[in-house]
């Protein structure tokens, strides 16, 4: 057995981390079955080479007698700020065998205290005067990327260069001009009010002897930029760019050098970035460049010095999640020209990011503007259509200075499309396909899911999926990547979190964003349906906070946390802020049933009764009553609140939220259940909302099971769910023994359906169903609300892990220590394989139609277990790897559950065949 993948804080080899008591976590792998770890050993050391040697001078556990290899918290000696810290371990086997030690890996510890900066927050004179709602623009005006250098000598061999930075606003940086990490948009998103990130970065490699400089461009980004939902706010948090940084040198000879900025640094306010917005775009002028200006020896003199800004009072925190980074890059699949001088390339795949574009002389004249826009789809003429971007303009224009070829493209912003007009050519100008590259940006989750079977529509649906995901982590979950919105909207992963978890290790991301969702809790105790929320809305007719099923994302995501990753502490720590939500809607609905305060109200956004101009499709029926809805989700919040309460062992509050849960429940089943188990409405919703929060008498849910079924059938065996019922319904169909059912409508191409967005064409998931209608008399929806980047219904990927594949969690163990594998095998499908890298490990599955046979193979990771259920209810059609299933080594029988041979398997692979089905 050996222990492999060592992370700290969700992360790899994180430098700059500001916890003081960092947790660790590890694989093991082995193949053998049923091994797993039986004790540990951590070694923390201060230097390589002492933990070659074995000695843990920071901490050494000794051997601990333990299964755990995930959030082991450390509690070695105390660590200052800066500490560079090296971690392995070692494990024993079941058989108290050692393993070799894992690879070494390493954190480093930020700056924990305000004065551990000693720098000052620089940038350009003043614009504000300290209040900024009074000078805030009416319009927004776009000021050039200010450019800032600063140069030093560094005498000597240079050890090791650890250098922090952040501003308010948006910054790149250099040295000696080369890029500083691969980083894009940093700091990222927060409530800069609450709290500014920075980041830490090893240049060691870029230093030089001798003279050596950094640069630094500043931009807007969301800090002054133009912000959604609805129309445009802009410099919100402030109208001055700011840059604050600090260089640590540390000679061979132990001298340390720093370097911060300060009043010696030197800005031109006049860059060749023009103007850059996240929605607007980004105007390059290669006229303005300043050759050299980052480089050693540049002559500075006219240069201005930089203003120093005392004013800045923020709080300065690591970022401890995976950066925004160029992901992937793409060539485009075709190239168009449906107007004279008017050139499409098509990408061939919707994305979230910017393109790459080579120009030169022979292309465009000097002075001339190359403009750049973006879109999602194209008209049927074959031209862009943008309409659906609202008001951002997603433009980037490029002005050449030179007619030698080079390469553009934007720094300081972000576009979602997949096909890229591109007009400003010289007359007669013959572009071709390689001149432009797509460049993909993403918030970088590692990818832990995958899913492939026989049938090329449901990989299309399962990529749409990935994609959209991919697309959408932009420092925080976003609800779309293109129009001017781009929110994190609170519904939107309260329904996509799990599948979102199954495709990403979504650890670090979330566990930052739900601080983001405590920044920005009301007084009151609600959450506000988009985080981070700029309070535009407080003292205007937007207010967008308290909507049933957006606000309870801050209830059930951290829950989501703790079941897929484990993560206790983030329970901990957010528990009081849960409670505070469920504590509000108690007090203002003594009733129990959620009739007030709901805020804006979304109900089940997007249901059918949205769809409109689709024949046969019904015009009403598909909307649950809100009192049901809103008091399904005030239930499930308090029931999840009262699980969270056990698990942190407050007795008491379990006691109380368990029993307020049930009232609420008993409320909800006299108000809303009659004894037919009919719910008031008699919606698909409401079925699949009460069915799986557990809102229906024991006697009733079989009832109800069949009542959703004939809710179904009302539509002509359509859905008619929305945002937050739909994966619901999907699996509480496949619960009640109605999968058939349920693949009826995944495998359909009939509308609405998703098969049927992937027939119009969609590589990413749509927000509405209907969103682009081939022959339809408009073929594209309301422009106002039509985006092709959505992942809300995407949710359904969670049933394609959990009900195809069959992997589910177990509730009482988390973080899939142990599995519940329970594939739903349909003839619609040959074959399918599949695999989930749970933070216990890799747990894969695969089955296959081979004649009556069904060939299955699970393999459930070292230290781990499963419960299987396998498809039949006879022992005896049951064999693994060739022989009974009773003589199989790893495999106990348990019985038999609902038509179905239950086995408990130990780690390994499994490979079962089942007879006669
Ligand atoms: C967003 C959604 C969001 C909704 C709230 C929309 O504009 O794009 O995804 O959840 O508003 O109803």
């Amino acid at each position: 057995m050996k222990p492999t993948f060592l992370r700290c804080e969700y992360l790899v080899n994180p430098l700059g981390i500001d916890v003081l008591k960092p947790r660790f976590s590890w694989l093991v792998v082995a193949t053998e079955r049923g091994q797993k770890q039986t004790a540990y050993r951590v070694l923390v050391a201060s230097s390589e080479q002492l933990l070659r040697e074995e000695m843990g001078d920071l901490w050494d556990t000794g051997k601990v007698a333990s299964d755990q290899t995930i959030h082991m918290e450390y509690q070695g000696k105390d660590l200052p700020s800066k500490m560079l810290c090296y971690w392995k371990v070692q494990v024993w086997d079941k058989d108290n065998e050692p393993s070799e030690w894992s690879p070494v890996a390493f954190w480093s510890i930020g700056l924990l205290n305000p004065s551990d900066w000693n720098a000052k927050w620089i940038g350009a004179p003043r614009k504000s005067l300290g209040n900024l709602r009074k000078v805030r623009p009416k319009k927004k005006k776009y000021d050039p990327s200010p450019l800032l250098r600063k140069s030093f000598k560094v005498q000597g061999k240079v050890k090791r260069a650890i250098l922090y930075a952040s501003a308010l606003g948006e910054y790149i940086l250099t040295i000696n001009g080369s890029r500083v990490g691969d980083r894009w948009l940093s700091p990222e998103w927060t409530d800069y009010k609450k709290r500014v990130q920075y980041q830490t970065y090893d240049v060691t490699d870029l230093l030089r002897p001798d003279e050596n400089v950094i640069g630094a461009v500043l931009a807007d980004g969301w800090f002054a930029g133009n912000l959604g939902p609805l129309g445009f706010v802009h410099d919100y948090w402030g109208v001055d760019r700011r840059l604050i940084v600090r260089l640590d040198v540390e000679l061979a000879n132990g001298e340390i050098k720093e370097i911060v900025s300060d009043s010696s640094w030197k800005i031109v306010e006049d860059g060749p970035i023009q103007k850059a917005d996240h929605h607007m775009g980004e105007d390059y002028d290669a006229r303005k460049e300043i050759p050299g200006w980052d480089a050693p020896y540049f002559d500075d003199s006219e240069w201005n010095p930089v203003e120093v800004d005392n004013k800045i009072k923020t709080n300065l925190v690591a970022q401890m999640n995976e950066p925004i980074r160029k992901v992937k890059e793409l060539k485009p699949i075709g190239l168009m020209m449906p107007k004279a001088g008017v050139w499409i390339f098509d990408l061939g795949q919707n994305i979230a990011g910017w393109c790459k574009i080579r120009l030169n002389g022979s292309l465009c004249e000097p002075n001339g503007v190359v403009t750049v826009r973006h879109g999602e789809m194209l008209y049927e003429d074959g031209t862009l259509y943008t309409a659906n971007l609202r008001f951002a303009k997603a433009t980037d224009t490029f002005i050449i200075a030179s007619t030698e070829e080079r390469e553009y493209h934007p720094y300081f912003t972000y576009h979602g499309f997949r096909f890229v007009e591109v007009t400003g050519f010289k007359q007669g100008a013959k572009p071709d396909l390689n001149m432009l590259t797509g460049c993909v940006v993403s918030s970088d989750c590692r990818l832990t899911g995958a899913f492939e079977s026989s049938n090329t529509r449901l990989n299309k649906l399962y990529s749409n999926i990935v994609w959209t995901q991919i697309d959408n982590l932009i420092s925080v979950p976003t609800d779309c990547p293109q129009r001017s919105e781009r929110m994190g909207w609170m519904g939107d992963v309260q329904v996509y979190a799990r599948t979102s978890m199954f495709n990403m290790d979504m650890g670090a991301f979330y566990a930052k964003w739900i601080q983001d969702m405590r920044d920005a809790q009301l007084k009151d105790g609600r959450y506000p349906d988009i985080i981070p929320y700029p309070k535009w809305g407080v003292n205007s007719v937007l207010k967008f906070y308290g909507a049933p099923a957006w606000t309870d994302c801050g209830v059930t995501l951290p829950w989501d946390m703790y079941l897929y990753y484990m993560d206790r502490t983030l329970l901990q720590k957010h528990y009081k802020s849960a409670k505070r939500l469920v504590d509000y809607i108690r007090a203002k609905n003594p009733s129990l049933i959620w009739k007030k305060k709901r805020g804006r109200d979304y109900n089940d956004w997007l249901n059918g009764d949205w769809i409109k101009h689709m024949p046969d499709y019904p015009k009403s029926g598909a909307e649950v009553p809100r009192e049901v809805f809103a008091t399904a989700f005030f239930a499930h919040s308090t029931e999840l609140l009262s699980k969270m309460a056990k698990v942190l062992e407050k007795n008491d509050d379990f006691a109380f939220y368990n029993s307020l849960a049930n009232k609420i429940k008993e409320t909800y089943i006299r108000e809303f259940v009659n004894e037919e188990g009919k719910i008031k409405g008699d919606t698909q919703a409401g079925y699949a909302l009460s069915l799986n929060f557990g809102l229906i008498p024991e006697s009733l849910r079989a009832k109800a099971a069949k009542n959703l079924v004939s809710a179904l059938e009302k539509y002509d065996w359509r859905l008619s769910t929305g945002f937050c019922t739909t994966l619901r319904m999907m699996r509480e169909l496949a619960r009640w023994g109605n999968a058939d059912v349920a693949n009826n409508l995944l495998f359909s191409e009939r509308f609405p359906s998703w098969f049927y967005m992937i027939e119009n064409g969609a590589t990413t998931m749509w927000e509405r169903w209907d969103g682009y209608v081939k022959g339809r008399r408009k073929p594209f929806q309301n422009w106002l609300m039509n985006s092709f980047n959505h992942y809300a219904y995407g949710s359904i990927g969670e049933y394609l892990y959990g009900v195809v594949l069959g992997i589910n969690l177990d509730e009482n163990e988390p973080g899939f220590k142990h599995t519940i594998i329970k594939p739903i095998p349909t003839k619609q499908l040959q074959w399918v394989k599949g695999k989930y890298e749970s933070i216990c490990g890799v747990i894969e599955v695969n089955w296959e139609y081979l004649g009556n046979k069904l060939k299955l193979t699970v393999a459930i990771p070292a230290n781990a277990s499963a419960t299987i259920h396998l498809p039949t209810s006879k022992t005896s059609d049951v064999s693994e790897g060739g022989s009974l299933l009773d003589r199989a080594k790893g495999l106990k029988v348990v019985g038999i559950q609902d038509n179905r041979v239950v086995v408990d398997a130990q780690s390994g692979r499994y490979d079962f065949e089942v007879l006669n089905l």
